[in-house]
């Protein structure tokens, strides 16, 4: 008999993302697993109960987690949902560890092999799992729209008999997946580009989409990237320089959007609020990182913020869930694409390779421990581990991997790999 996997329905409000779709449900059947998708698991994406049956899903209730060897999932389990799983089962969702200890605690103790999406590494064979990219290319896409709706003018230049609509200045701070398709989105809808990262591999990336790149391009910008690509916290002389030319760059702006982030630290804070207020009324600044501590003084997580003097901050939560029907699909083949790997082809039995680099960046609870590096507990650790960093950032650098260029919509800006600027 074949195993059983559970996708639930997801339990925060907040929640509208679904971890399978009819594409993934029909794929996983045809791997040889009974697929049970608990009622109503993708109405906020989009995706009625009857099209899960049509991919060959049955149709459940909570309940049905019991039965599953696999769960599915978007968000962490609640300790609820762990209640109703059998131990042994392998769940698989952004599991959103760190400075979260006590959840990652009661995973292992509730007996799940608990893995976490967001800890893939970012090498070519994981590609097709990387949740970090798909989600993020989508919150960058959904950020210039949040922003365009937010402002109360046209984004392109527009002649006409009756005068000219000039076109809206927007500035991207911070160009990984996010940031890129932010200046793909907004250079498509018409404004005029200027982008700012403290990675040098990133500028010809921006000029390749047609915006402009702006950056304080000293030697300790030369050095801000590592071995896996990430940034790296900058020095406080830097941070100076930095906020000296995003001042005055900004007091001209019409939309700024941030997305800056540094792995396992707080959002860089880019944004004062003297900045704030050099700009114009009507201005819009969407904060990406706002759910990472914020990137823009005064933004509120979940709020719309408008100032004294007349600027809007968004600090919507969950965007990628705000294109829910899209970001869902893309979720769900990550996921697929990963539990396929620890799939037994000829016994058609889960079996999970405990020695495969991507199980061991993302396993964080097996066998009622917690088996992460970054959240065992000492005691727990073989003595050669290394010190708690992030592990997307571990993985790549232990190894010494560049990551791979991944797609973009942009041929250019794809065949550059980083660090080749
Ligand atoms: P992220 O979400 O960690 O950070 C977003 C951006 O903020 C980054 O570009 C970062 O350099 C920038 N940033 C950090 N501090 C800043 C500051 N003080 N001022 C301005 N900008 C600042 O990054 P993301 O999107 O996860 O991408 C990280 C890297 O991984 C990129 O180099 C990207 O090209 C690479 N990547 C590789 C993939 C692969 O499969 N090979 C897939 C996706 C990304």
């Amino acid at each position: 008999m074949g195993q059983t996997v559970f996708i639930p329905r997801e339990l925060d409000a907040n929640e509208p993302r679904v971890a399978a779709s009819p594409e993934t449900v029909k794929r996983l059947v045809s791997l040889g697993f009974e697929v049970i998708v608990e009622k109503g698991a993708g109405l906020g994406s989009r995706i009625p109960d009857q099209d899960f049956a049509g991919a060959g899903g049955t149709i459940g209730t909570t309940a049905d987690a019991k039965k599953a060897d696999v769960v599915l999932k978007v968000r962490r389990p609640t300790d609820a949902e762990l209640k109703g799983y059998k131990p042994g089962a392998a769940v698989i969702a952004i599991m959103d560890p760190y400075g979260n200890d006590a959840a990652v605690a009661a995973m292992a103790k509730a007996g799940i092999t608990a893995f976490s999406m967001e800890f893939m590494p970012r090498i070519t064979r994981a590609q097709v799992m990387d949740v970090l990219s798909s989600q993020a290319n989508l919150a960058g896409y959904q950020a210039v729209i949040d922003a365009a709706a937010e402002y109360d003018r046209a984004l392109p230049m527009m002649m006409t008999a009756a005068g000219t609509v000039p076109a809206a200045k927007t500035f991207i701070m911070g160009v990984g997946v996010a940031g890129l398709q932010a200046i793909a989105t907004a250079r498509r809808l018409g404004a005029v580009v200027t982008a700012t990262d403290v990675r040098p591999a990133v500028k010809e990336q921006v000029q390749s989409l047609g915006a402009k790149f702006l950056a304080v391009e000293d030697e300790e910008f030369k050095a801000a990237e590592t071995a896996g690509g990430y940034a790296k916290e900058m020095s406080k002389e830097y941070q100076g320089k930095q906020a000296a030319l995003t001042a005055e760059h900004i007091a001209k702006q019409d939309i700024v959007i941030t997305t800056a982030l540094i792995p396992g630290r707080p959002a860089p804070k880019l944004i004062s609020g003297e900045m704030v207020a050099s700009m114009k009324p009507g201005s819009v600044i969407v904060d990406l990182a706002v759910e990472r501590g914020g990137n823009v003084e005064g933004a509120v997580p979940g709020k719309v913020v408008t100032t004294e003097n007349g600027v809007k901050i968004v600090g919507h939560l969950n965007v990628p869930g705000r294109v829910a029907a899209s970001a869902s699909l893309l979720y769900a083949k990550n996921l697929y694409a990963f539990l396929e790997t620890m799939v037994d082809k000829a016994t058609k039995q889960l079996a999970i390779k405990r020695d495969d680099e991507l199980v061991k960046a993302t396993m964080l609870t097996d066998g009622g421990k917690v088996v992460h590096p970054n959240f065992a507990k000492a005691d727990q650790l073989p003595r050669t581990e290394p010190a708690a960093i992030p592990a997307t950032v571990l993985v790549a650098d232990a190894a010494d991997k560049k990551p791979t260029p991944r797609k973009t919509n942009n041929r250019k800006a794809a065949a550059k790999p980083k660090g080749s600027a």
